[in-house]
């Protein structure tokens, strides 16, 4: 059958057919540019749905998407209106709306026939498909980011350990004989001086190489059975008058009754210093607080120490667990703080997290597992 042959309104239905067809063909071929970004295929599609629906000299459109606003024509201006929710992933995350700016004739929903309500609910769909398979390709990435970098630290950490190692012996021996060096009789005082000196060089050396084996894993934990709060307490104890003397509050909230953790307390103390003193060195000159706190579920036992400081940018934050990465001028901070604070949380099989805004604060979170995940059995 030719169109000549078609009845008036048999013609009508036909060309709304294919303008509803052209609008999802429009979508299928805006969804696949992987390159573009989402916001400018997201107002694209919204361009795309006007022509589609019966009065397109008077049909505006909007989509509202996590808050943000896509419109094509003037939508405020709209009187008769039709919408569809968008479900991400089941969850609620916006509408999409088609209005006319003039009163046309009622139909089957309002002046809406019932097929553009099948074609506004299948934009949804659609729009929801394109954001789930967006946010999948970003976490995709996202996941294959800290893969690159759980990789980079283990080279890093192989490679540290190794160096330490072949450093080991020789700094020892600078320091032993430096130090018996010292004792020998009549040596005038400026070659002392140099040998005190030489002594002191090599016990900061001494103290990187301890630092690299820690965060190399090559110094085992020894674990027993601890309290956190305790190591807290204590460990705040000394950190509290530093804090004080630069005029930073510091905020202490132990929670009760929290069960106790198989782990190395000296390593856990370090932990805990390395992390308040990055929190007192990230205030610089202004006023500031930092909050340590202890918490607990039945799976971990968490050590939280957030500070109001100076914050990272994302490129700081990509790079704080590398040795030797530091901001801070030379011979303020050797870079050496967090990755020794890494060796000693996955030592313990336990996790950091951390979130910081620019100019606002850092939070540090440090969890432990309180068990060893049970070993599976054999099936025999
Ligand atoms: N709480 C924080 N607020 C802002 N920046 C931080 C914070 N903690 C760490 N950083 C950033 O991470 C970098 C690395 O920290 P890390 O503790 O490893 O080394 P460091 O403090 O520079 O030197 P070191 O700890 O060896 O004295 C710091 O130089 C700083 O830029
Ligand atoms: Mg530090």
């Amino acid at each position: 059958m030719t169109e000549g042959q078609l009845s008036q309104s048999e013609k009508v239905a036909l060309r709304e057919r294919v303008k509803e067809l052209t609008c999802l063909y429009g979508i299928a071929q805006v969804a696949r540019q992987p390159d573009k970004p989402l916001q400018n295929i997201l107002q694209s599609i919204v361009e795309l749905l006007p022509p589609a629906w019966q009065y397109p000299k008077v049909a505006s459109a909007r989509l509202n998407l996590d808050g943000v606003c896509y419109t094509a024509g003037d939508f405020s201006a709209c009187c008769q209106k039709q919408s569809a929710e968008i479900f991400v992933n089941d969850a609620p995350k916006g509408l999409v709306e088609i209005g006319y700016t003039e009163n046309e004739p009622q139909l089957d929903e309002g002046p809406f026939l019932k097929e553009e309500r099948s074609l506004l609910n299948e934009i949804a769909r659609q729009i929801a498909l394109i954001v789930e398979h967006r946010q999948a390709e970003e976490d995709k990435i996202k996941l294959y980011g800290q893969l690159r970098h759980a990789d980079r630290l283990a080279t890093v950490g192989m490679l540290a350990a190794g160096v330490a190692h072949e450093l080991n012996e020789p700094v020892g021996n600078i320091l032993g004989f430096a130090q018996l060096a010292k004792k020998a009789e009549k040596i005038p005082a400026s070659v002392k001086k140099d040998i005190d000196k030489i002594e002191a060089a090599s016990l900061d050396a001494r103290d990187i190489i301890q630092k690299l084996l820690v965060f190399a894993r090559q110094v085992p934990p020894e674990k027993k059975s601890v309290n956190l709060n305790d190591i807290v307490k204590n460990g705040l104890y000394f950190l509290e008058a530093r804090c004080a003397k630069e005029g930073t509050e510091l905020v202490c909230v132990l929670s009760p009754n929290l069960p106790e953790v198989i782990a190395d307390p000296v390593q856990l103390n370090q932990v805990l210093v390395n992390l308040v003193v990055n929190a007192l060195q990230s205030m610089g000159q202004k006023a500031g607080k930092i909050m340590v706190q202890t918490k607990s579920n039945e799976q971990e036992v968490c050590l939280v120490v957030e500070d109001t400081g100076c914050g990272m940018s994302k490129e700081v934050l990509d790079e704080i667990f590398t040795p030797f990465f530091t901001t801070k001028d030379i011979g303020c901070g050797t870079g050496l703080g967090l990755p020794v604070v890494h060796g000693i949380v996955t030592g313990h099989n336990g996790v950091i997290n951390v979130e910081s805004k620019v100019g606002q604060g850092t939070r540090f979170e440090i969890h432990l597992p309180l068990k060893k995940p049970p070993k599976i059995k054999d099936a025999n």
